[in-house]
């Protein structure tokens, strides 16, 4: 496996899904295509976006005026929702949400533009051979990593059966194309990120204005109680808001079923040494913590592990 490095990556292509959600491709070639043709699911890159040019101001959301004037000093982090590895040219694929200076200069970006990306970093997902079926649990932007999970546990091909739960506050938060407000509460083949893999999934909005009405966290517990596979059978693979996760955790703990969480903290270096992205974590057969980085040692942590 390729180690990790600093590469240019190319932009193939950048477009909006909807607002603020929008989707970046990039492409590496040489040694970046190597390294990142090893990318696993659940890790990330960090983006150089402080070249990148400001939209144009009618381009700036309202909200967005005062901090769109800041000077992009630290790299970003992202993950990527889809990877393929084409002879000597990888292609990453980016989903993300303007929410401050650097993802509204990303907005910017346009094939052809480069770009200095560090990574692959973190440890990403892994799903033990043995489990029958994975559930993968989603909040808002947490399903750009699920998205390249599920790629990859299709592509692994040894039958694993797969189910997305996604979940956001109203429908407008839901980072998928289509026409999310006609989602039923059933589970179905609405999401084509997902069903394009043939994975069914289910959405819920915390307000009902598309899927399952109520928390996520609900209709996967909902789909638990439902189901007769063994806890054993199961993993859960989750991403999204800290109490989402801490609660999916919960469920996980108490349904004596594995479960990894991918946490987000603020990062600097991305590499273990600036220590801002610290980690709560019980420390085995001990009522005491110990701090993890969640850059070097995560993002993904066991849900037994993390002290919410
Ligand atoms: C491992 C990892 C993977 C990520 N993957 C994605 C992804 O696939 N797509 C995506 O859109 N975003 C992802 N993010 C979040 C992304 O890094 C931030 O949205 C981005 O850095 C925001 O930069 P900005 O300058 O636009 O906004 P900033 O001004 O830096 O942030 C805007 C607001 O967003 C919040 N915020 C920003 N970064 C974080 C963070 N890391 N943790 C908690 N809150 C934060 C803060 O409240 C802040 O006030 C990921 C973060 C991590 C740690
Ligand atoms: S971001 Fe520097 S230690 Fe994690």
């Amino acid at each position: 496996m390729s180690d990790k490095g600093e590469f240019t990556a190319i932009v193939s292509s950048n477009r909006k899904i909807r607002q603020p959600f929008h989707r970046l491709r990039l492409e590496f070639a040489q040694e970046g295509a190597k390294a990142f043709a090893n990318f696993k699911p659940g890790q990330f890159a960090q983006l150089d976006l402080s070249n990148a040019a400001l939209p144009s101001p009618e381009n700036i959301p309202q909200e967005l005026c005062d901090a769109a004037g800041r000077q992009i000093l630290l790299r970003r982090p992202f993950s990527f929702a889809k990877v393929n590895a084409d002879g000597d040219r990888t292609f990453a694929e980016l989903l993300y949400c303007v929410v401050g200076p650097a993802t509204l200069r990303m907005t910017t970006l346009s094939s052809g533009d480069s770009i200095s990306v560090i990574g692959p970093l973190g440890n990403g997902y892994h799903v033990p051979a043995g489990k029958k079926k994975v559930l993968l649990v989603g909040g808002g932007m947490g399903t750009a990593p699920l998205q390249h999970l599920a790629q990859a546990l299709t592509d692994r091909d040894d039958g694993i059966a797969i189910i997305a739960f996604a979940g956001a506050k109203t429908v407008d938060g839901l980072p998928f194309e289509g026409q999310l407000d006609e989602i039923s509460q059933q589970l179905g083949f609405s999401l084509p990120e997902f069903a394009t893999y043939g994975i069914e999934s289910l959405v819920a909005t915390d307000d009902g204005s598309a899927g399952y009405h109520g928390l996520v966290t609900d209709c996967l517990l909902h789909w638990l109680e439902n189901s007769r596979l063994r806890a054993e059978d199961l993993i859960i693979c989750a991403c999204g808001p800290e109490a989402m996760l801490a609660r999916v955790a919960q469920i996980a703990g108490q349904k004596n079923i594995d479960c990894q969480v991918s946490l987000e903290r603020r990062m600097a270096c991305g590499i273990g040494l600036c220590q801002s992205c610290a980690v709560e974590c019980k420390v085995p057969d001990s009522s005491e913590t110990a701090y993890k980085m969640c850059c070097e040692h995560g993002p993904v942590f066991d849900g037994r592990e993390v002290v919410f």
